[in-house]
């Protein structure tokens, strides 16, 4: 069994991102578990508050949840050309301290997948990522891209994923990554 981890980098209730990622979380085949995560309670990095009270909870539970993991997607927005701060904001707690680094991301398989109502389907944001995973040691799949644009019209008002040509798309990818990962 491979284990999954799946983040959503938008705070939306009706976002598309973490849609998408719930769509994944249904469809992930035999021998797979996709757990989904969010960036909801992370504070701005302040190292102030660092030095005062360190980790705070919601991110060290967030780390132990990528150590637990074989492999973690992103599931990112995409803003102004470039990844949202919220989430970037959150990858910055998960990399303190410093000395913790090589736990939580060194080695460790990472994918990138996005959804975006243009027509670039967060292409930007995914390759603005590279630079942050490769500075953390992690070992980024490149065997499949997920870039879904026009999303807005691929859910229904419930955020259910309707586009059979997606939901084809997302497996295949979540299935890729399963099999990358296991290889450890
Ligand atoms: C956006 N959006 C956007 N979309 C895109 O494809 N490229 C971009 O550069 C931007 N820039 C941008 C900036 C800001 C400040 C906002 C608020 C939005 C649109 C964005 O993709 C859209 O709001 C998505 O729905 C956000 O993802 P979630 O929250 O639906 O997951």
């Amino acid at each position: 069994m491979v284990h999954l981890l799946g983040i959503s980098g938008s705070l939306r209730k009706a976002s598309l991102n973490t849609a998408l990622l719930n769509a994944a979380v249904a469809g992930a085949g035999d021998g797979v578990t996709l757990t989904a995560a969010g960036i909801a309670g992370i504070p701005l990095y302040d190292g102030d508050l660092e030095a005062a009270d360190g980790v705070p909870a919601a991110v060290a539970a967030l780390k132990e949840k990528i150590v637990a993991a074989d492999g973690v997607i992103l599931f990112t927005p995409e803003y102004n050309n470039s990844i949202p701060g919220a989430f970037k904001n959150t990858i910055d707690w998960l990399s303190r301290p410093s000395s913790d680094i090589g736990r939580v991301f060194g080695g460790k398989p990472f994918a990138l997948a996005g959804a975006s109502p243009g027509n670039f389907g967060t292409l930007l944001s995914q390759n603005a990522w590279l630079t942050v995973l490769h500075t953390l040691g992690a070992r980024v799949w490149s065997g499949k891209r997920l870039m879904v644009s026009r999303a807005h019209t691929l859910f229904d008002g419930e955020g259910r994923l309707t586009d059979a040509a997606t939901a084809e798309r997302l497996d295949a990818f979540v299935a890729g990554f399963a099999d990358f990962a296991a290889k450890g």
